[in-house]
C-alpha cells in the first residue's frame, strides 16, 4: 500500500488524540516503501514501535473513558485488545517465518484497521467528550 497521508476526515477535534493518531500513522507509513516493508528487520522494528505506541495511546484513551463515564467504554476497550492482539499475531508470524509479501499484507490490514478504529470508536468517544452525547459519528453529522 502506498503512503497514506493524514486527512481531515480522521480528525477528532481533540488535539491530544489527533496528535497520537498522526504519530501512529507516521509509523505505519514507514512501511509504505516496498523495500522497507519487505525487509524483515525493518518490519519487526516498526511492529515493536507500533505496539509500544498503541499500548500507551490506548491506556490514555481508556483512562479518559473511565474518568468521563463513557457508556461505550467496554466495547472500545475490547477493540483495543483486539488491535494489540492483531499486532502480536504479526510479530509471532514474522518471528517464525518470513516472506517479503508479509510486510505488504500487514500494511494494508493495519491501515484499514487504523482508519476503521478511528471512525467507529475514537470519533464517537470524541463526540461524547465534546458534547456529552452518544450518537452519530462526525462523518454522519
Ligand atoms: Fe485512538
Ligand atoms: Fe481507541
Amino acid at each position: 500500500m502506498a503512503y497514506f497521508p493524514w486527512q481531515d476526515f480522521l480528525s477528532s477535534g481533540i488535539d491530544a488524540m489527533d496528535t497520537d493518531h498522526q504519530s501512529y500513522l507516521d509509523l505505519l507509513n514507514r512501511l509504505a516503501e516496498p523495500a522497507a516493508r519487505g525487509d524483515r528487520a525493518v518490519f519487526r522494528e516498526t511492529l515493536d514501535l507500533l505496539t509500544r505506541h498503541l499500548a500507551a495511546h490506548m491506556a490514555a484513551e481508556e483512562q479518559t473513558m473511565a474518568d468521563s463515564g463513557y457508556p461505550l467504554a467496554e466495547r472500545h476497550r475490547r477493540r483495543h485488545r483486539e488491535s494489540l492482539e492483531f499486532l502480536e499475531s504479526w510479530r509471532r508470524r514474522a518471528e517464525s517465518s518470513w516472506w517479503p509479501w508479509q510486510g505488504g499484507s500487514f500494511h494494508v490490514q493495519a491501515m484499514n484497521a487504523f482508519v476503521r478504529h478511528i471512525v467507529e470508536e475514537d470519533h464517537p468517544l470524541a463526540t461524547y467528550l465534546q458534547t456529552g452525547r452518544i450518537g452519530r459519528s462526525r462523518l454522519a453529522a
